[in-house]
């Protein structure tokens, strides 16, 4: 056998140690995922290295200000954020336009370091500041009749050059289901790395659920309303045989065009090679109970 075996590697198809290095880290946490249940945490430690400042606001999705990753950043510099005001309507108590700053007044703002999974199979680690958006439900006070929660984000064409044009029906909408919603991961985030939120990034308010394809967080936000129907959701009004309403992160269930199983970490230099995709991007643990007996292929 020995002379059967032929050399045909060089020296410069060895791996470069820093690349080593992180396949032994990437495998190690691999190994670990392997042996312990308690998946998340143990991911975590290795994973959730937050992208930079500059990646999170130069490589963005926010189509009211063109369709490249570079328009956000160029663009969203025309948007007025202050004043804002979300309106309030639908099944809740106390319906009314509030002033963001009001609505700020009384919330406790924390760090979340979030895994942030776009439906396009890439990925960063977004370390947001914000508070739980069931503060604010309870604030405005649910209907019991309420099963779900619709979001709009501002029409401002004059600011929002998107929006003078396109296949999209604006303004951008996104809904979630009352439990969904009430979920302590589902946040309203205002900030990124502790300074306010950057108008590319959805500035002043956004949503973020981050057991879900990005699509469904949300950004600049003028309009929550409880309902009892589903809302139809932007992209699924668009494109509903590859965006449904639940779009939860699911590695199992590909998008019709192509695979969900892998995605690449944006910014990773040389861990920029695909990694797997968790089951709801790695919060299985905290959010998988609320799919209990659904069928994650149909209700995609
Ligand atoms: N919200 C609005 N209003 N408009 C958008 O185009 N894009 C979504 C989501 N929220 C979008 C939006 C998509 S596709 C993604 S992946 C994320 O925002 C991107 O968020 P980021 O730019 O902060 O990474």
């Amino acid at each position: 056998m020995a002379g059967r075996w032929k050399n045909d590697l060089r020296w410069s198809d060895v791996t470069p140690l820093p690349d080593y290095m992180n396949r032994r880290q990437l495998l190690a946490a691999g190994t670990a995922l392997a042996a312990t249940a308690a998946t998340p945490a143990i991911a975590s430690r290795r994973e959730l290295e937050p992208n930079s400042f500059e990646e999170i606001t130069s490589y963005n999705n926010f189509y009211e200000f063109g369709w490249d990753k570079s328009d956000p950043k160029r663009y969203a510099g025309a948007l007025t954020t202050d004043p804002w005001a979300i309106t309030f309507d639908g099944l809740v108590e106390n319906p009314g336009t509030y002033d963001l700053a009001d609505i700020l007044k009384d919330k406790s703002i924390e760090d979340r370091l979030y895994r942030f999974r776009c439906v396009e199979a890439w990925s960063m680690v977004i370390p947001w500041n914000g508070f739980e958006l069931k503060d604010l439900l309870d604030q405005v006070g649910v209907q019991p009749s309420a099963k779900y929660v619709r979001f709009e984000t501002l029409l401002r064409p004059s600011e929002m050059r998107g929006q003078q044009g396109g296949s999209i029906d604006w303004p951008y909408v996104e809904g979630l289901r009352l439990d969904e919603a009430m979920n302590p991961l589902t946040i309203m985030a205002t900030g990124i790395y502790g300074m306010p939120m950057p108008n590319q990034n959805g500035a002043p308010i956004r949503l973020v659920v981050p057991w879900k394809y990005g699509f469904k967080s949300i950004k600049s936000i003028v309009r929550i309303t409880l309902t009892e129907e589903q809302p139809l959701n932007t992209w699924q009004a668009l494109q509903p045989r590859e965006y449904g309403f639940y779009s939860n992160v699911n590695p199992n269930v590909d998008h019709p065009r192509w695979s969900q199983a892998t995605e690449r970490r944006v910014g990773g230099g040389l861990l920029a090679r695909r990694q797997p995709t968790l089951m709801f991007n790695g919060y299985e643990e905290e959010v998988a109970a609320m799919y209990a007996g659904m069928d994650l292929a149909k209700y995609y």
